[in-house]
C-alpha cells in the first residue's frame, strides 16, 4: 500500500493522540503531536520568565524563537515518541495544567504557528505519516490523503483529561480542568491564523461514546480505504 499522510484534528483532550499513537504503531509510520511543540515553546517561555502571569512578553519571545529546539525520539518501552527541548526530555513537564493554561495564547502567536508548521512540514515530506493537532488538515498538510475531525462533549474530554492526569499522580480539580477545556476550545476556535475548523474533506468522528479499541477499529478501517485508492 502507499505510504499516505494522516491529518487529525480536533478540540482539546478528545483522545486524538491516543488514536494517533495506536494507529501508527499498527501500521509503522511517523506518529507527530503537534501540540507537544507548542506545548514545549510554553514550557520554554514559563522556564525563561518569558510568561510573567497571564502577560506573554511577546517581542522577548520572537528573538529567542532561534533558540527553541524541538525534537523527537521514539521511546521503546512507551511504543511512541517522547518530546525533547533543547536536548532535555520534557515528555511530562508539558503535560501539567500550569502548561495547558498558558498554551493557547502562544499557540496563537502568528511568528510561533509560522515556525511550529514551517517544521512540521518538513517532517511529513516523505508521507507516511500521522500528525495530530488543530490545524493539520486545514494548514500543514491540506492535500493529506485521510483527515480526521475529532469531537466528544465538553464534559466527557474533562473526565478523560482527569483521569490522566491523577493517574500520573498529579492533584487535579475537575471544575478547573472543564474550564481549561471550554478555555481553550474558545482561543483555538477563534483565533485569527489558522483557527480550529474542520476541513471540508475530513471525516467527523464524535468519540463521547466509542472505547479506545472501537476508535482504533474504526480508524484502521479509515486508513485501508484511504491507502487503497
Ligand atoms: O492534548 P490536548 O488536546 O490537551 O492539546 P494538545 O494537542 O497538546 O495541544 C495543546 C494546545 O496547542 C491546544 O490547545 C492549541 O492551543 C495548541 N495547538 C495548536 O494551536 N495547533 C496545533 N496543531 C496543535 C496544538
Amino acid at each position: 500500500m502507499k505510504k499516505i499522510t494522516i491529518a487529525i484534528d480536533g478540540y482539546s483532550s478528545c483522545g486524538k493522540s491516543t488514536m494517533a499513537k495506536d494507529l501508527a504503531r499498527e501500521i509503522g509510520y511517523i506518529y507527530v503531536d503537534s501540540g507537544a511543540m507548542y506545548r514545549a515553546v510554553t514550557l520554554y517561555a514559563l522556564d525563561n520568565g518569558i510568561i510573567q502571569g497571564e502577560e506573554i512578553d511577546e517581542s522577548r519571545l520572537k528573538q529567542e524563537m532561534k533558540n527553541i529546539h524541538i525534537s523527537f525520539q521514539f521511546n521503546a518501552e512507551r511504543g511512541c515518541p517522547d518530546t525533547y527541548l533543547n536536548g532535555e526530555r520534557v515528555e511530562d513537564r508539558i503535560r501539567t495544567l500550569e502548561v495547558s493554561n498558558h498554551v493557547s495564547p502562544v499557540a496563537a502567536l502568528p511568528f510561533v504557528r509560522e515556525e511550529m508548521v514551517r517544521q512540521q512540514q518538513h517532517m511529513g515530506e516523505e508521507g507516511g505519516i500521522i500528525m495530530d493537532g488543530r490545524d493539520i488538515g486545514t494548514t500543514v498538510f491540506p492535500n493529506a490523503e485521510l483527515k480526521i475531525f475529532v469531537t466528544a462533549s465538553a464534559e466527557i474530554r474533562a473526565q478523560r483529561r482527569y483521569d490522566e492526569l491523577t493517574a500520573k499522580g498529579e492533584a487535579c480539580d475537575i471544575a478547573d480542568i472543564l474550564r481549561n477545556v471550554e478555555e481553550r476550545d474558545y482561543i483555538d476556535t477563534h483565533r485569527e491564523v489558522s483557527p480550529l475548523r474542520q476541513a471540508s474533506d475530513a471525516i467527523v468522528l464524535d468519540n463521547s461514546h466509542l472505547t479506545i479499541p472501537e476508535q482504533k477499529a474504526w480508524l484502521l478501517r479509515e486508513y485501508q480505504r484511504a491507502a487503497s485508492k
